[in-house]
This record gives structure tokens, sequence and C-alpha cells, in this order.
């Protein structure tokens, strides 16, 4: 479909660049308000909008697109998940669906090593004493973490950014990485410095630290259960930088609580932005406001290639980054 100039709501501000990209051929609506859409104002973009530049907060679920018939065709999604999307109800629209997956994972990787560090070492504790007034000196004893290094990694999830961590924390933090996905590698492609590892559980049992790199679907909704979280031995950790619904939080709580686990590392949490208040109580527990891709330069390019299917779509051409 070629559309001349077409009306793009776009739900969230953006960097100045990447609404000048867009405003160059298109008609633009918002992106310079901040405020989360409500549905009713998800609904009027559908109606009123050509395409729609979209972020996590939008919650795309079937019964919007049921409501009047839809004038969007496209969704560009500014981020690489695309769990707040009905993608069936979308299809069923003949709307497409574009992502950002190639743009945020050095990023996220980074965070994801920051946040191990954070909750090994107990930078944030740290922190927060010393801002807090209450630091009386260096003593010997004093804010002992775990290292890093020569630590067994097991990383659920091995996509672009399940691999910048393996690249991270193996070369750079000489830590052993093991990794689980769905569908096995050919023995072949598997990196030299990881190994795959035979099954999710026998990853769990082997692993110290348990990093979370795969989407959120209904397959993968609280996957790391209470059984499966105490498949990690006891005194392990648990990083997530993916989608906190891959984790049941209740049965995190516990299996803190008791000990079984040492600590946790979150980014994402079940119901955003409300975390469980039982979370906050852990001193091991490192918690950030999903800051994954929250780079200058990674949220520029996120939304550069937004753009860019946007731009794609509406010349007829093939979307860039297809997801529905
Ligand atoms: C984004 C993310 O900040 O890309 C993703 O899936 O979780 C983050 O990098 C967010 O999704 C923006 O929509």
């Amino acid at each position: 479909m070629t559309v001349a100039r077409p009306v793009v709501a776009v739900t969230r501000r953006m960097p100045e660049r990447v609404l000048a990209a867009l405003e160059a051929s298109c008609e633009v609506v918002g992106g310079r308000d901040d405020t989360p859409a409500t549905q009713d104002e998800l609904a009027e973009m559908l109606v009123r909008a050509d395409g729609i530049l979209c972020t996590v907060t939008d919650s795309l679920p079937a019964a919007l697109f049921g409501r009047v018939p839809p004038r969007a065709r496209i969704l560009a999604n500014f981020g690489v998940g695309v769990n707040h999307i009905d993608l069936a109800a979308v299809r069923a629209s003949g709307i497409r669906v574009s992502n950002t997956p190639d743009q945020l994972s050095e990023a996220t990787a980074d965070l994801t090593l920051g946040l191990m560090l954070m909750t090994l070492r107990r930078l944030g504790e740290g922190e927060r004493r010393l801002r807090a007034g209450k630091w009386e000196g260096w003593g010997p004893t004093d804010f002992l973490g775990h290292d890093l290094y020569g630590r067994r990694l097991g990383l659920i999830g091995f996509g672009r950014i399940g691999q910048a961590v393996a690249r991270r924390a193996a070369l750079g933090f000489g830590m052993t990485v093991k990794f689980h996905t769905r569908t096995r590698w050919a023995t072949d492609d598997v990196p030299p410095f990881v190994e795959q590892a035979e099954s999710l559980e026998a990853l769990l049992a082997d692993s110290e630290i348990v990093s979370l790199h795969l989407p959120a679907t209904p397959e993968t909704r609280n996957l790391f259960d209470e059984p499966r979280l105490r498949l990690i031995p006891r005194g392990g950790w648990l990083i997530n930088t993916a989608r906190g619904t891959i984790v049941d939080e209740a049965a995190l709580v516990r299996v803190l609580a008791d000990g079984h686990l040492a600590g946790a590392g979150l980014d994402v949490f079940e119901r955003e932005p409300v975390v469980t208040p039982e979370l906050l109580a852990f001193p091991g527990v490192a918690l950030l406001p999903h800051m994954g891709s929250a780079t200058v330069a990674a949220r520029e390019a996120m939304g550069m290639r937004a753009v860019a299917n946007l731009l794609a779509f509406f010349a007829g051409q093939p979307l860039l980054d297809p997801v529905a």
C-alpha cells in the first residue's frame, strides 16, 4: 500500500531527531507529550491514523481492534518485545506490526551485567547507605558481596540479547556460561565461549546465576514458578531484564524469603509500574525501573528504526522488521 502523506500517531515522547525524520514525510500526531495513552486514546488513534508508533506501555488487546474498523494499517513498535499487542487480533484485522530487534541488544546486555554487579556486589545497598549519611568509614568486613568472576551463569534464551550477555560474561568477566533455548542450536553454530545445556531443568540445577532473555508469550507466562525457581541451587541469584510476566513474582518472594535464593536483580515486573511490595524489603534484591535499553544512542536508534519501518510500509515496500 502506498500512502502519500500518512497520519502517524506517536504515543509517547520521542527523541527530536526521530520526530523530525517522521515529520519529513508524515503528518505526526503526538510524540511530544509523555503521558501513557489510555485505551480510549489508543482506540481513537486506531481509527484516525494510518499508522501508530507505539511502545511497551500501550496495551493493545483484541477488544480494542473489535471496537470500530481501524484505519491504521501498521503498528511500528519502539522496542523488541511485542507482548503488549494482541498479534492474533492484529493479524485478523490485516494490520502489520514491526519492532526494533537490532538496536538495543548491547545496551540491554550492559544493563544485565550491571544488575548482576548490583546484586552480587551490593552496589545499590552501598550507595543507599552512603546517601543516607550512614557510612562511617571503610571496614574490612563491610559490604562483602560475591565475585562474578568464575561463576556459573545460565542464560535462558539465547537471542541477540542473550548472546551479547554471553560475550560480556564469558570474555569480560571470566564466567562459565551455558544457555538453553526452546529450539536447540546446531552444535557447529554454538560460539566457542558458551556451552549448550541439555535441558532447562539441567541448566537451572547447574547455575549459580540465572539470567532471563526470552520473550513474553503465553508459553513463557510464569515459566519461573516456585518449583523451577527452586531448581536453582540454594544461594543462587535470578536476573531478569526480559519481561516480568516470565516470573511468578509471588513465588520469587517465597524463595527469597526462606533464603533459597540469595538475591535477584530485576529490571522488569509482572504488573509494571507496580512492584510487589515484599521485593522492596530484601536487601539482596536490586530493582530498576525497566531501563534495559535506556541509553541516548539506543533509544534514538530504536526510534529511527521504527520510523524506517513506517516509511517502508507507506512506500509499499516490505517491512524491515516484520513481526506480523
Ligand atoms: C523498551 C524493551 O524500552 O525493547 C523492549 O522490548 O523492553 C525496552 O527496550 C521498551 O519496550 C520500549 O517500548
